[in-house]
């Protein structure tokens, strides 16, 4: 279960940096094809938010969260505190989705589920929460830029430097921290018990949309990206 919730964080990761190509070249007058980039928002709403958070948020997250090894906020990570005491994105986001007129933009079913619980997961819920939140963002001017506005360049590349900044950061911790600590947490046993478990979630979704979703990725980064 971990190495594919790895595999899909390099996917996620190869995504933002289309994102990061999108935003570069909207900022010199150049901005993306409007059908691009709604596809790539439609990415992240199903295979970032639906199927990737889903397994943390339903199956990882509860599980490490009754093995009691974690202390309260989520694993203590330096480099993610750091983040959070000296630049804590949330008010930037809460402020781009009201401006966008789109909010208050609530989390996502999965995590609304379990935020409010006494859950030692908090701050990674909270991280996909605004994550979610910023989503809209882009979602709001893509669906603008769809039916014909003028884009709004420097709205797209805050949002997008946020975004990817956010969610990098968030991928780093959990490759490199939590998921090290839920392999010794959970040990092989029950993370395989956790993938016997997937399936649910992606009859939920569509074998369909799944797999148009990683055709999509497929397109924009045979097209945008500089490192392939
Ligand atoms: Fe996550
Ligand atoms: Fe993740």
């Amino acid at each position: 279960m971990l190495r594919d919730l790895g595999l899909e964080h390099q996917k996620i990761r190869e995504m933002l940096e289309v994102l990061s190509v999108m935003a570069e070249a909207a900022a010199e007058g150049a901005p993306p094809p409007p059908k691009e980039l709604e596809s790539l928002v439609e990415f992240f709403g199903v295979y970032l938010e639906r199927f990737h958070h889903g397994k943390e948020e339903e199956l990882l997250f509860p599980a490490l969260n009754q093995t009691g090894r974690v202390d309260q906020g989520g694993p203590y990570c330096g480099l993610f505190m750091d983040y959070w005491i000296t630049r804590n994105p949330i008010p930037e986001i809460e402020a781009r989705v009201a401006r966008a007129g789109i909010g208050p933009v609530g989390p996502t079913e999965g995590v609304r589920e379990i935020l409010g619980q006494v859950n030692c997961m908090r701050i990674p819920l909270q991280e996909h929460a605004a994550g979610h939140a910023c989503l809209e963002v882009l979602r709001g001017i893509s669906r603008a830029h769809s039916g014909g506005g003028e884009f709004p360049k420097a709205d797209f590349s805050a949002a997008v430097r946020l975004y990817c900044e956010l969610l990098h950061l968030h991928i780093r911790k959990e490759d490199e921290c939590l998921f090290v600590l839920a392999a010794s947490a959970l040990g092989d046993e029950k993370l395989a018990l956790l993938s016997e478990r997937e399936g649910a979630i992606r009859r939920r979704i569509g074998e369909q949309m799944i797999t148009s979703a990683l055709d999509t990725a497929e397109a924009l980064s045979r097209k945008y990206r500089k490192s392939r």
